[in-house]
């Protein structure tokens, strides 16, 4: 069976946060009360409107094939989202649309990393990024993001991390696992690296961009650098901001040689993203947008439950995160420790497993995201739920000696 597999299968694994959200669900199935704190989208609903215009386009014949990249009614709901809340211009020829913000970076890397060509990726970085780069034949550059400096990449360490060989940088602000958030201080000094180096290009991952707290602004490559706009790829989609991740829409915007790529690369895979969904997502991009604010309010308040509970644990030091669902505590106070059983704690899948046994709460290793030991916790979940989860993980860290 193995060598009917093709070699490239050997060089990735299957995203850990679904497999662990596919583990944590088997385990309630079969009756554990496991609070699982690994799932990576909004618990909330789709907003009635948006779910109002899926149902709309049902009934009115549009469930047929649409233009490749996407219909042009939603690649100009997308340039006045860009345009609006961005502050950058895109015409339809450069935008495309795909089956979530993953196939747009899919895509991108695949139709433009070779054999050899080097990737940086800000550690932690999202889990995906390193193995789609691989498929493409590339190489994962990480990049250490120290937790002193908010996780995020400075310009020294992006220096150093430039090869010939480097082909793009992927940014991801609001972060996912980190909540890290770049602002325009924060990109200014990036940009004049990535200015000296014209041979990288910029991936900007900014799904989560309306998932951000305490008056802080996302900036955007493009919008702070205009120079580096004509080899910036700005991606964001619907899934996160609106809870729309089972619609499946993505989109990124970007110089139009690159942007036909993509076309081609996406019209010999899935062809165009559901018809259902592109109408759902002109309606949540052009709808009210007044529920976006108040649904960041009740995630602030879960951020900062969810911060101070797990600062009392014993072992755990919680650093407040800006954006995103996600917190990324430090736990090296508890490597070494043993747990009632005797066993060891020897690295954050330990503790993961001893959370999920002895605590019957499902988290993420540091590892999966590049960077130990720490973990990835997950908020989008009711404050009882979250409230509870926190409490089970204080007393499974006091059980450590
Ligand atoms: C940083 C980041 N980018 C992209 C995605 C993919 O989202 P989607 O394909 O639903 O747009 C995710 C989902 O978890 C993510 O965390």
């Amino acid at each position: 069976m193995m060598s009917f597999i093709a070699p490239r299968m050997d060089r990735i694994k299957p995203s850990p946060s679904s497999m662990a959200t596919m583990r944590v669900r088997e385990l309630q199935a079969a009756g554990r009360k496991i609070i699982g704190l690994t799932v990576g989208e909004p618990d909330f609903d789709t907003p009635p409107n948006i779910i109002e215009a899926a149902i709309h386009a049902l009934r009115n014949g549009q469930t047929r094939y649409t233009n490749v990249d996407g219909t042009p009614e939603l690649k100009d709901a997308i340039a006045l989202k860009f345009k609006r809340e961005d502050g950058l211009s895109y015409s339809r020829e450069q935008i495309t649309v795909s089956n979530g913000s993953k196939q747009v970076i899919f895509n991108a890397l695949m139709a433009t990393v070779a054999a050899g060509d080097e990737v940086i990726l800000p550690a932690p970085y999202y889990a995906s990024y390193p193995d789609m780069v691989q498929l493409a034949g590339g190489t994962p550059v990480p990049v250490i993001c120290p937790e002193d400096k908010g996780f995020k990449l400075q310009a020294p360490d992006l220096e150093r991390a430039i090869t010939p060989r480097t082909k793009w940088l992927i940014l991801n602000s609001p972060c996912n696992p980190t909540g890290a958030v770049y602002t325009t201080a924060d990109l200014k000094p990036l940009a004049e690296v990535l200015l000296r180096h014209p041979q990288v290009w910029i991936l900007t991952d900014e799904v989560y961009e309306h998932i951000i707290y305490d008056g802080i602004r996302n900036a955007t490559p493009a919008q702070v650098e205009p120079a580096l706009y004509a080899r910036t790829l700005t991606v964001n989609g619907v899934s996160k901001a609106y809870a729309m991740t089972g619609f499946r829409i993505g989109f990124g915007g970007g110089p139009q040689q690159l942007i036909k790529t993509i076309l081609k690369m996406q019209s010999q895979s899935t062809t165009n993203p559901s018809s259902i969904g592109q109408a759902a997502a002109i309606e949540a991009l052009t709808g009210t947008q007044d529920f976006l604010a108040e649904r960041a309010e009740k995630f602030r308040e879960r951020r900062d439950l969810a911060v101070a509970m797990l600062n009392a644990a014993p072992g755990i030091s919680c650093r407040r995160p800006e954006g995103a669902f996600y917190v990324f505590p430090n736990i090296s106070g508890v490597i070494g420790k043993r747990t009632p059983q005797g066993d060891v704690i020897a690295n954050d899948l330990d503790f993961g497993l001893y959370l999920l046994d002895r605590a019957e709460v499902g988290v993420l290793q540091g590892a999966a995201y590049g960077m130990s030991p720490y973990i990835r916790i997950s908020y989008s979940i009711s404050t009882e739920k979250l409230h509870e989860a926190c409490s089970r993980i204080q007393r499974a860290c006091a059980a450590l000696v």
